[in-house]
């Protein structure tokens, strides 16, 4: 025990002085702790002690200390703190007084109180507030509070130390002992890496075990405005559609200060020498840094921004930092190709080869990219097609035959497609003429035209209108119309004819007659005037039409023999005797040439009768005694026409008696002829037999045939088919109708062209049958009678029947050829 060993050298040290009794005890010591033997000190027996009343009489109110009488010991009664007595006194006597009764008796006793080492350094402030600014010269020092230490000695502060690299410390021992720390700033301070710092300051005394106390320094680094804002990026990049919409935030920048405050509030701007164009299309926002489109973008107009940026801090003074923008705007589909003519589209020919060159286009997208790049096509159905040249250049060249008669122009559609999503279209119209070439000739409207026209028309009539039409154009379109030279029996077409070269008017030049010409047949020309001209030709039948101007003429009797025919005849001739027999023809056809005979006056009237169609003058009656040997008859001969020409003829007769057998003289001037003749009658009558049988079963079948074929107007014609070195012009035709009997049959003889002659004229006057020119349609008609009477007037011929459909009652007209 550490204090027995105390209490044994403080009874030394009083045993050294004699006049006071000392002890010395450590301060703190519990109670009921021994001190000393008070009464052995005293020199007191233990067991008087309690008689004589030995007290402590303490000079303090405080009694610390108790004499336990039994022992004679000095106790401790109450703690005994050294600092609360003593303070900082380095010696601490506690003075006592020792009472001893019987007799009374007086000692002083001093308790030295030794100093342990119970308290520790201590701070009044357990916080220490510092604010530094940063940027401070290190070496600066600043006080810090000292602790306190109420124990004295080596027990008592000895040192302080602190925990901090940054901060060093100093202790400054001052005149009345008491040492102060100060803080040094060792390291310069930045705020941006340590604002604050917590300071341990450590008090530690000198005692043993050491005993320290503590307080925290609290610095605050005072921040100054040494950061510039920094950009986090050198250059920002962004990318934004031309179709931006303003208000479209396109990035953002920031710049960070590490300041803090004002120090470190950071407002954005444009860089110093940013363009105009770049402030029209973009906005800053000055305090997010955001930034936004606030114009028009047009990747056309400008693909790249590029521009500074800077940020300002609110420091004093401000600091900027500063980084780079580049906004890539991104080409958007909002440029619709545009198709250019680069050559005015030239007219073409029509007969121009596939693949002629028209007009050339260029076609121009401003996007770029697929957006810019550019279809080109021509819409379906026109006879073009386009031919890359280069780049985007393409000539419109032609892709088929062009006819200008089927369209002489075309709006040929061209449509431009960009590659776009979704794709934009333009279409123009490129119109391209074409030019005509000569490639049509003129077209008439008819092949052949048939014209009627009227004997003895006036000349310089106009006759027909001939129309030609030519597809072409211009030149290619103007027609000439001309009239082949041709002739008609000698004579140069020209003369009978004349054409309006301009509209094809026909003149006649000439009065026609019938019994000359019956038709011309005029081929009409019509030429264009392209280079080279192209004609075409067209037939004129030109039909004449008979009138009936030809007075019939009297065969027999004959002028020739005397202005008045004189005739012969028995007076023993009985009723119908046959005086003699007029003929006559007329040059007309048709109705124009039926001839009819009329007995106009007479001497005796009741004696003489004309056959109205023969002409054969016979007797009414016998001729008796009483009548007149001469007789003069005045014979009216008609014919059918309109108005109908007539001719009169004067027969006398003269009434002989003797007179048996008539003779006349026309038969004995005829006889040689008919001498002739006979042989050619010998083989008419003998041909005659053997086709009249071959005939009949011919109409037999003919007749079925037409019956057959058609209830309405088929017509059977039977054609002899001319010998060519005989008679190459003799037809004979006759019309059948199906629904009845035969209405009429007509010969006609003569020339293909003109038929001056009437087959009636042609035969002998006298023979029997010849006096059938026309028969007049009758249905009482004996048609036997007839064939027999034609065959009998025609020499040996092969016969051909043809049967046909005739619309028009005409059988005549194809028989001319
Ligand atoms: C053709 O021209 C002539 C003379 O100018 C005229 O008399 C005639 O009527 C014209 N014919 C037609 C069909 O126009
Ligand atoms: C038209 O007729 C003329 C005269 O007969 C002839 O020379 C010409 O070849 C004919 N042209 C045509 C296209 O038939």
């Amino acid at each position: 025990m550490w204090w027995t060993l105390c209490i044994f050298v403080i009874v030394l040290l009083w045993s050294t002085a004699e006049s006071q009794i000392r002890y010395t005890i450590p301060e703190e010591l519990k109670e009921g702790s021994v001190v000393g033997n008070i009464a052995k000190d005293l020199g007191l027996e233990v067991s008087v002690i309690y008689d004589r009343k030995l007290r402590i009489a303490s000079e303090s109110s405080k009694q610390y200390f108790t004499v336990d009488l039994a022992k004679g010991e000095l106790v401790v009664n109450h703690r005994i703190d050294r600092e609360t007595l003593c303070g900082q006194n380095a010696a601490c006597l506690l003075p006592l007084q020792v009472v001893i009764e019987n007799p009374l008796q007086q000692h002083r006793v001093e308790v030295e109180i030794q100093d342990i080492n119970d308290n520790a350094p201590h701070f009044h402030l357990k916080e220490i507030q510092l604010t530094i600014p940063e940027l401070i010269a290190p070496g600066t020092r600043f006080p810090l509070e000292s602790a306190d230490d109420p124990d004295v000695g080596s027990n008592s502060l000895h040192t302080y130390t602190l925990n901090n690299d940054f901060f060093r410390l100093n202790v400054k021992t001052l005149k009345d002992g008491r040492k102060v720390p100060e803080l040094i700033v060792e390291k310069p301070l930045d705020r941006e890496k340590q604002a604050n710092y917590r300071i341990i300051l450590k008090a530690l005394d000198g005692g043993n075990p050491v005993k320290s106390g503590t307080a925290l320094i609290q610095v605050t680094v005072q921040d100054i405005n040494d950061n510039e804002p920094k950009f986090g990026q050198t250059l920002y990049k962004a990318t934004v559609k031309e179709s931006a919409t303003i208000g479209q935030s396109v990035l953002s920048i920031m710049a960070s200060d590490f300041d803090e405050g004002p120090n470190g509030e950071v407002e954005y701007f444009f860089g110093a020498h940013t363009s105009d164009s770049v402030k029209e299309a973009f906005g800053v926002n000055s305090l997010t840094g955001e930034v936004t489109v606030i114009g028009h973008l047009d990747y056309e107009d400008v693909k790249i921004y590029t521009f500074d940026v800077s940020a300002k801090d609110k420091g004093h003074p401000e600091l900027q930092g500063h980084s780079s923008v580049q906004i890539d705007i991104i080409d958007e589909n909002d440029n619709e190709p545009e198709i250019k003519l680069t050559s005015m589209p030239s007219p073409v020919r029509e007969n121009a080869t596939v693949g002629t060159a028209v007009a050339l286009i260029n076609v121009k997208d401003l996007d770029s990219g697929d957006n810019g790049k550019v279809q080109l096509s021509v819409a379906p159905g026109y006879p073009f097609k386009l031919k890359p040249s280069f780049d985007d250049h393409y000539s419109l060249v032609t892709d088929s035959i062009l006819d200008r008669e089927v369209n002489s122009e075309y709006d040929v559609k061209i449509i431009a497609t960009d590659l776009g999503s979704p794709p934009l279209t333009t279409s123009k119209y490129v119109n391209v003429k074409i030019l005509d070439i000569n490639d049509n000739a003129p077209a008439f409207t008819h092949a052949v035209y048939d014209v009627y026209v009227r004997e003895n028309n006036p000349a310089g009539a106009s006759l027909f209108s001939v129309v030609a039409t030519d597809k072409d154009q211009d030149k290619n379109s103007m027609l000439t119309y001309s009239i082949a030279d041709t002739k008609f029996q000698d004579i140069p077409a020209s003369s009978y004819f004349y054409i309006n070269a301009e509209n094809g008017t026909i003149y006649s030049m000439n009065s026609f007659d019938y019994e000359k010409l019956k038709l011309f047949q005029i081929i009409v020309q019509c030429k264009d005037q392209g280079t080279p001209s192209l004609s075409s030709n067209a037939t004129v039948n030109v039909f004449v039409l008979d009138q009936n101007d030809n007075i019939p003429a009297v065969i027999y009797p004959s002028a020739i023999m005397g202005s008045v025919s004189h005739q012969r005849m028995p007076r023993s001739a009985k009723t119908g005797h046959l005086v003699t027999k007029v003929t006559a023809v007329d040059a007309d056809s048709g109705h124009n040439a039926w001839i009819s005979y009329r007995l106009a006056e007479a001497t005796d009237s009741s004696l003489f009768a004309v056959n109205l169609y023969t002409g054969e003058v016979r007797t009414k009656r016998s001729v008796s005694e009483q009548d007149y040997a001469s007789q003069r008859l005045l014979i009216e001969i008609k014919d059918n026409g309109e108005p109908v020409q007539s001719t009169t003829v004067i027969v006398d007769i003269l009434i002989e008696d003797g007179l048996h057998e008539p003779i006349s003289d026309f038969r004995q001037k005829a006889t040689e002829k008919d001498k002739k003749n006979s042989k050619i009658t010998f083989y008419l009558i003998l041909s005659l037999a053997s086709v009249s049988v071959l005939s009949l079963l011919t109409f037999f079948i003919l007749f079925i045939k037409c019956a057959k074929n058609s209830r309405g107007d088929a017509s059977c014609c039977i054609r002899r088919d001319s010998d060519g070195y005989k008679n190459p012009n003799r037809n004979l035709q006759i019309q059948l109708n199906t629904d009845g009997p035969i209405k009429y049959v007509e010969v006609l003889g003569g020339d293909m062209m003109s038929q001056s002659q009437s087959f009636g004229s042609y035969l002998s006057p006298m023979s029997e049958f010849s006096d059938l020119t026309l028969v007049k349609p009758s249905s009482t008609l004996d048609f036997k009678d007839t064939l027999r009477g034609l065959d009998a007037s025609l020499p040996d011929s092969a016969w051909t029947f043809e049967c046909q459909q005739v619309r028009q009652a005409h059988c005549l007209k194809p028989n001319y050829i």
